[in-house]
């Protein structure tokens, strides 16, 4: 059995959508790891009986308060035995340190077709640039944003009566198919 940790800042629809998937397979989520006490994600992990932990970054974000958390987050991750990290609206950026550590264990889900729009608000961004197709990607993390080798892609064509809510809920339907088929896939070929 391989293992995967989720790490979110918000809602947790993906996390839901991947947990959702591999319930009752051999493989499973083992954490859920939340940078923002309160998030719904955390609610959706008591549902689920999976276990979670809130880890802070304070206030700052200066490099030491971020590799403190980062530390935190390695501890829990290896306590875990996360064979997988996976990002999931996790909306916080990672230092190389963290992301050297888990290199090549670690994925992202970005709400674009990368690298076109990277950063934090990839649906208002593609949304607004009139491109022809809009859609979303997973990625493996690199010390860049949104720069790491694409897994996989998913889109569909904008459509003149589009409106942003609409590519919202398109966006967001896509990727709760997506992402836990990635998933699946990575867990497979480590087991
Ligand atoms: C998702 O749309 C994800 O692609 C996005 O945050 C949302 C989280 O939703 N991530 C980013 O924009 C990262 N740059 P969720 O909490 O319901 O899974």
């Amino acid at each position: 059995m391989a293992k995967v940790a989720v790490l979110a800042s918000g809602s947790g629809t993906n996390f839901e959508a991947i947990a959702q998937d591999l319930a009752g397979g051999p493989h499973g989520v083992a954490l859920l790891v939340c940078d923002k006490p309160g998030a719904g994600c955390l609610a959706r992990a008591e549902r689920l009986g999976i276990p979670s932990v809130v880890i802070p970054y304070g206030k700052g974000g200066t490099p030491e308060v971020r590799r403190a958390a980062e530390d935190q987050m390695t501890a829990a991750l290896e306590a875990a035995g996360a064979d997988l990290v996976v990002l999931a609206g996790f909306m916080r950026i990672l230092t190389p340190f963290f992301v050297g550590r888990w290199k090549g264990k670690l994925i992202n889900i970005h709400p674009a077709l990368l690298p076109r729009h990277p950063g934090a608000h990839g649906i208002a961004d593609s949304f607004a640039s009139g491109d022809p197709e809009l859609g979303v990607t997973v990625h493996w993390v690199d010390e860049g944003v949104d720069t790491g080798a694409i897994l996989a892609q998913r889109s569909f064509p904008r459509t003149p009566d589009l409106s942003l809510e609409d590519a919202e809920a398109r966006i967001h339907a896509l990727e709760h198919e997506l992402y836990p088929a990635v998933v699946r896939r990575l867990l497979e070929s480590l087991s």
